[in-house]
């Protein structure tokens, strides 16, 4: 049964509200009619099956540049330099950027960031114990949650550290889809791709041991990125690469912490970790939706015919939790072992930084865990906020204290 509703789940604020209302259409069918927070409207799929098939359905397409927030009233020049990267791309465009990228973006680049990842993490968790001995509580979103991944990613492309905080500053509007309103976008927009455009400058003249470096480099055959494709890779990166990050951190550490059997259960037997990791993954996801989709052609999904030319939008919230799929779905349960989720989407598209997003979700959680093996929520799990948005399932603070 499909059905068709006037207000939208993205935008709920009460942690727990979201997947609650994502339950509540779900039970109503895979298929809905909604109006997005942005005014478009919108096919949402909430079934996993559906969810899965649609990720690969090349009928679907991410249809191009020209598909991101406010192309039509922002300079071309601006646009072009934000928007020429592979998540709004199809093949076969994707497929060359995709490869290009793939050649700087190695396993094996990944594995080495570890024993740097785990000294951050050491440090951090530090912070976190100073100010739990002097105030007896901390913020673990602001301590440990946001400086961890931003740190990663900016050292991985060579973002310099004075320029940080304005790269988190600019991208916040950037990221929102269009809730923070055209003129902060367009400002946002502008100052982000100046400083984008000098970085690359600086990386072509001066390489050093970064990724942005290699991708400056990276070459397939005759083929290389060119100057739009490199200052949309590098913003495609530091969305795709934090804020993802953040919310894998700071959902998985709010699900271990409601649940002092298993965070005791980890500690005893760490050898659970690569499948705890998958089951908080699917638990709470960090990304609400896939980025969206338009019918390149008339498509039928649970029965229904989607005409071509309208969005389609995949909850990956949703679909994780979908019961035909999960027993018991909102339940945690570390010891599943029916693998599947869709976290990290599905398809061409699937997330190319997974082995990053995995090393620093372990590495953290388990120093987390094993550290404070005291920690508790400093407030009810009820009364924590996420903040509205279409893409990041993000938490706006997460207080602990020490039992
Ligand atoms: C827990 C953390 C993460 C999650 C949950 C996540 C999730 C996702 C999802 C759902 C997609 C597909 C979106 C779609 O189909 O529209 C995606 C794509 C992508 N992700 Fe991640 N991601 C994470 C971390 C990262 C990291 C750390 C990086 C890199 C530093 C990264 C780089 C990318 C890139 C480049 C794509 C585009 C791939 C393509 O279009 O072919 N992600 N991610």
């Amino acid at each position: 049964m499909t059905t068709t509703h006037d207000h939208d789940p993205f935008a709920a604020v009460p942690n727990g509200a979201r997947h609650a209302a994502l339950a509540e259409l779900a039970r109503q069918g895979p298929l809905h009619r909604l109006v997005l927070p942005t005014t478009v409207p919108a096919w949402v799929i909430t079934g996993y099956a559906e969810a899965r098939a649609a990720l690969a359905d090349p009928r679907l397409v991410k249809g191009g540049p020209d598909n991101a927030p406010y192309v039509a009233e922002l300079e071309p020049e601006t646009s072009a330099g934000l928007n020429h990267h592979m998540l709004t791309a199809d093949p076969p465009t994707h497929t060359r950027l995709r490869k290009l990228v793939s050649t700087a973006f190695t396993r094996r680049q990944v594995e080495r960031l570890a024993p740097g990842i785990e000294t951050l993490c050491t440090s951090l968790l530090d912070d976190v114990a100073e100010r739990l001995a002097a105030t007896g509580e901390a913020d673990l979103m602001e301590s440990l949650a946001h400086p961890l991944p931003l740190t990663v990613i900016c050292d991985l492309l060579g973002i310099p550290e004075e320029a940080r905080e304005d790269v988190r500053t600019w991208m916040r509007p950037l990221l929102a889809g269009g809730i923070f309103g055209f003129d902060t976008y367009a400002a946002a927009a502008r100052k982000m791709l100046a400083f984008t455009r000098d970085l690359v400058a600086e990386k072509r003249h001066t390489p050093a041991d970064d990724l942005l470096s290699a991708l400056v480099q990276a070459r397939d055959g005759e083929d290389r990125l060119s100057e739009d494709e490199l200052t949309s890779m590098v913003q495609l990166l530091f969305i795709a690469g934090h804020d993802t990050t953040v919310s894998l951190i700071a959902n998985g550490a709010l699900a271990l912490l409601s649940d002092p059997a298993w965070t005791a259960s980890l500690r005893e037997d760490p050898g659970q970790w690569p499948g705890a990791l998958e089951e908080l993954l699917r638990f709470d996801s960090p990304v609400q939706v896939a980025m969206p989709l338009t019918a390149a052609a008339d498509v039928e999904i649970a029965g229904r015919t989607v005409p071509a030319g309208d969005v389609v939008i995949v909850s990956l919230l949703a679909a994780n939790r979908d019961p035909a799929r999960f027993a018991g779905p909102a339940l945690l349960d570390l010891a599943r072992d029916d693998g599947g989720h869709l976290a990290f989407g599905h398809g061409i598209h699937h997330c190319l930084g997974a082995p990053l997003a995995r090393l620093e979700g372990r590495i953290t959680l388990r120093a987390l865990v094993e550290r404070f093996p005291g920690l508790r929520l400093a407030t009810s799990p009820e009364s924590l906020e996420r903040e509205p948005a279409l893409l990041f399932n993000k938490l706006t603070s997460l207080p602990v204290r020490s039992s």
